[in-house]
């Protein structure tokens, strides 16, 4: 639920650098007689003039955390992150091994921290992990029902049984990405399943278990969604329990430059 916040300028430490009013993408802050000015509080609430004030003038209440300092900015190595993407693959075959809650909690962090449009910050997260089960059968007696529907127009559902971990394969934890928006989810969910593989975690996205949750009353009341709430994706959480030897070959990039 999102609070009420104030941005707040503090006169003494502002030097007027005009830095805030500079990035803020809302034309909100005004520098007069070198002091700086919020115009109105009900800007996007993007924080840049509290990151970017070299003197800490600039605040926001109402957040349960305070800003952290950059001491020096954070590196992701290019040419290891695009080996991580070649190389990553959905996992369907998760050893035994359950996953330390702090592990969950960090993969949630990276959706929370992910942009959203407008930073409308609407992005939830629901985490299965006890009795996963419990919401995988909802959905296998729902696609049950839908296969026979299906295999008159899809070949690959002709050869496709529905088993009872059809969904999860057997992984200890899921995580549901909700979102009105899809493609603020969808963001979320891609940052999450990064960081999940850089924990060693392998993940498959379940496009199959979101589509169950958002056709299933049954299933959307378990998960406690809000109307208009669409679970976005699933990311099927677990350590891998296959090993990969070499890349897949994928098309060429469709490319088009002016
Ligand atoms: C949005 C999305 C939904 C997906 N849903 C499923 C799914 O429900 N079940 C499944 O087995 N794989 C699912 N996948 C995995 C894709 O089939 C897989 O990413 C694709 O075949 C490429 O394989 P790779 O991820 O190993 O490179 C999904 C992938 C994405 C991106
Ligand atoms: S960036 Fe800080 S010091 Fe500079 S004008 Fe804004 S509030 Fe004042
Ligand atoms: S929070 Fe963002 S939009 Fe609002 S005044 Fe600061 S920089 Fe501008």
């Amino acid at each position: 639920m999102k609070k009420e916040h104030r941005i707040q300028i503090d006169a003494e430490r502002c030097i007027g650098c005009g830095l805030c009013r500079k990035d803020c993408p809302a034309g909100n802050i005004l520098v007069e007689n070198r002091k700086a000015r919020v115009v109105a509080q009900d800007c996007i609430l993007c924080g840049h003039c509290v990151a970017v004030c070299p003197k800490a003038a600039v605040s926001m209440t109402g957040f349960d955390e305070p800003p952290e300092e950059i001491d020096k900015p954070a590196v992701l190595e290019p040419r290891e992150l695009l080996a991580a993407l070649k190389t990553r693959r959905s996992i369907r075959q998760f050893t035994k091994r359950q996953i330390a809650p702090e592990i969950l909690a960090q993969v949630v962090e990276a959706g929370r921290l992910t942009p959203t449009g407008g930073n409308a910050q609407d992005v939830s997260f629901i985490i299965l992990e006890d009795g996963i089960e419990r919401f995988e059968k909802p959905a296998v007696r729902l696609f049950r029902r839908l296969l026979p529907l299906m295999k008159l127009v899809n070949p690959v559902a002709r050869r496709t049984e529905i088993d009872d971990h059809f969904f999860f394969k057997k992984a200890p934890a899921a995580i549901v990405v909700v979102s009105r928006n899809q493609i603020n989810g969808a963001l979320a969910a891609a940052n999450m399943a990064l960081l999940a593989e850089a924990f060693g975690l392998g993940v498959l996205y379940s496009g199959f278990f979101s589509m169950a949750v958002n056709r299933s009353r049954a299933l959307r009341g378990m998960l406690g969604l809000k109307r208009g709430e669409q679970a976005v994706t699933t990311l099927v959480l677990g350590y891998s329990g296959v090993q990969y030897h070499r890349t897949v070959q994928k098309e060429a990039a469709v490319v088009r430059r002016f």
